[in-house]
């Protein structure tokens, strides 16, 4: 692994679920570890890269040298990246790891909702996509999304790649890689798909930020 393969490159990444808040005491949240996102955090870092991470709530120890900013909601998550994308010092990649919930309920109750027998609706209004508020500024970074799927793996990762305008794609099936140790990515970029061997989770994220590097120069000539 090369250690100056990033060197004076900003990279952002985001990590981790985001939790959604119902009430003062209730959330919803999706299933993810942050171990994938924080596995491409050290990466990116061993890289020579500076490292930001932005992070919804994990149970995890920052990797050595990248600066933490921890958030909450998916809207905490957007207001993070915006004010680090707008920053004079341009971030050459974002890497969007994070699983993001698609959905927050309408209106949160700032104190603890008491309950009773009845049933109870819960209006939900959709969140904004981070990763495509990204992609479509008007000077973008090198964009990187990840894909978890629970079918249809390549139909569905490159069609996302293509929705997003991403120059790159890493996908993996949900349902092995959530809170797993090792995982195998399927890498779709416009050149076609890379499968790598099944690994821990620092070395699949070694092999994206290889990868990604690869094409950066490419993609920003083009
Ligand atoms: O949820 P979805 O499968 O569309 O996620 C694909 C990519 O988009 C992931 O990289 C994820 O981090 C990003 N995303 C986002 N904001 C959302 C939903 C997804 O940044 N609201």
């Amino acid at each position: 692994f090369q250690p100056k393969l990033l060197h004076t490159k900003r990279v952002l990444i985001t990590a981790g679920p985001t939790f959604e808040a119902i009430d003062a005491v209730r959330g919803i949240t999706n299933s993810s570890s942050g171990k994938m996102g924080y596995a491409v955090a050290r990466a990116a870092a061993e890289a020579g890269a500076e490292v930001i991470l932005v992070s919804g709530p994990v149970c995890l120890e920052a990797p050595p040298r990248a600066r933490l900013i921890k958030v909450t909601s998916a809207q905490d998550m957007l207001i993070a990246v915006k004010s680090e994308v707008q920053q004079v010092q341009q971030v050459d990649f974002f890497i969007s790891v994070a699983a993001v919930a698609d959905y927050r309920p309408k209106n949160a109750s700032e104190h603890k909702t008491k309950k009773n027998d009845s049933n109870i609706i819960l209006e939900l209004v959709p969140n904004p996509d981070i990763l495509e508020y990204v992609a479509n500024l008007p000077d973008p970074p090198f964009c990187i999304g990840f894909a978890a799927e629970t079918q249809n793996l390549e139909e569905n990762a490159e069609a996302k790649r293509r929705r997003k305008k991403l120059p790159l794609l890493a996908a993996n099936l949900a349902q092995e890689a959530i809170g797993a140790e090792e995982v195998a990515l399927t890498l779709f970029d416009d050149s076609g798909r890379h499968s790598l061997p099944k690994s821990s989770k620092i070395e699949q994220a070694r092999h994206l930020i290889a990868h990604a590097a690869s094409l950066y120069e490419k993609w920003r000539n083009f």
